[in-house]
């Protein structure tokens, strides 16, 4: 069981905080925010930022996978941040594939399956192509799930979702009375996962950002000053060691 040491508890208690083996998130997902912010601290430009976030992911994975934790999905990319300059776009388009070049031998190392959420057509090629290809090659792993929002947006999400439900009772394939919460589920990118029970926020914004306004109606928020391309395996852990120390009630008491 791994013991944990936090030098600020440490300052305060001498104390050292314990994982339970059980208890684990199933799903963590991540607003992996303050690229920007890191790389403008240290003089660099932003897009020096993007590069150490994306060696990150790397770092962040194998502690999730040390974690059992089963589906890590990660905000890599927002229906938003198309409105930043074209330099730094074209550069987070082309992080993708300097991931999969880098670490996709590692990730089938590790069992570690991709998969995406977003609006995947409109990608420049170069990108889609590399992420089908690593889709591709990690199609039979059963390990962690990588499921990246690339081009995610919760709003747009979800109103897609409401065009293919009106298509499908225009069609006959059922009624507006068999509309409930589990089949508009089903026509959420996240079809297949189950709703995130921890979500993380990194570099000091308390806000959603967009980021799974459905799925997370009842997901615990965890969130950090510290900034993505810092957010490391004692922060990881921490988050860890206070989800299982919530109580989820769901309403009831
Ligand atoms: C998060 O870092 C990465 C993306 C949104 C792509 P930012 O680029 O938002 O970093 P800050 O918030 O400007 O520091
Ligand atoms: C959210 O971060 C999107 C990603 C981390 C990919 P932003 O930096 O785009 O969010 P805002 O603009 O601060 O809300
Ligand atoms: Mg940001």
């Amino acid at each position: 069981m791994p013991i944990i040491n936090f030098p600020f508890f440490k300052k305060k208690t001498s104390q050292q905080i314990e994982l339970k083996k059980d208890n684990l998130p199933e799903h963590v997902a991540i607003i992996m925010d303050g690229n920007g912010r890191w790389a403008k601290k240290r003089g660099l430009p932003r897009i020096a930022g993007h590069k150490q976030g994306m060696d990150n992911v790397k770092r962040i994975v194998k502690i999730a996978n040390k974690h059992q934790v089963k589906v890590l999905t990660l905000y890599a990319f927002s229906t938003e941040n198309w409105k930043r300059p074209k330099t730094e776009v074209d550069y987070l388009m082309k992080l993708p594939t300097e991931f999969l070049n880098t670490y996709l031998p590692e990730l089938v190392e590790e069992n570690v399956k991709i998969q995406t959420i977003g609006d995947f057509d409109v990608l420049p090629a170069h990108t889609k192509n590399a992420v089908d290809n690593a889709k591709d090659r990690t199609r039979d792993n059963s390990g962690l799930i990588l499921n990246i929002a690339l081009n995610y947006g919760s709003r747009y999400e979800i109103t897609e979702a409401i065009k293919k439900v009106v298509e499908d009772v225009e069609a006959n394939k059922y009624t507006l009375t068999d509309i409930d919460e589990e089949l508009f589920s089903s026509y959420l990118y996240t079809s297949n996962l189950k709703d995130p029970d921890l979500l993380i926020r990194t570099s000091g914004e308390i806000r959603l950002s967009n980021f799974l306004l459905w799925q997370s109606a009842y997901t615990e928020f965890w969130f950090t000053d510290v900034l993505w391309p810092d957010f490391d395996e004692v922060q990881f852990e921490k988050a860890l060691y206070d989800y299982q120390n919530r109580k989820r009630r769901y309403g009831g008491i």
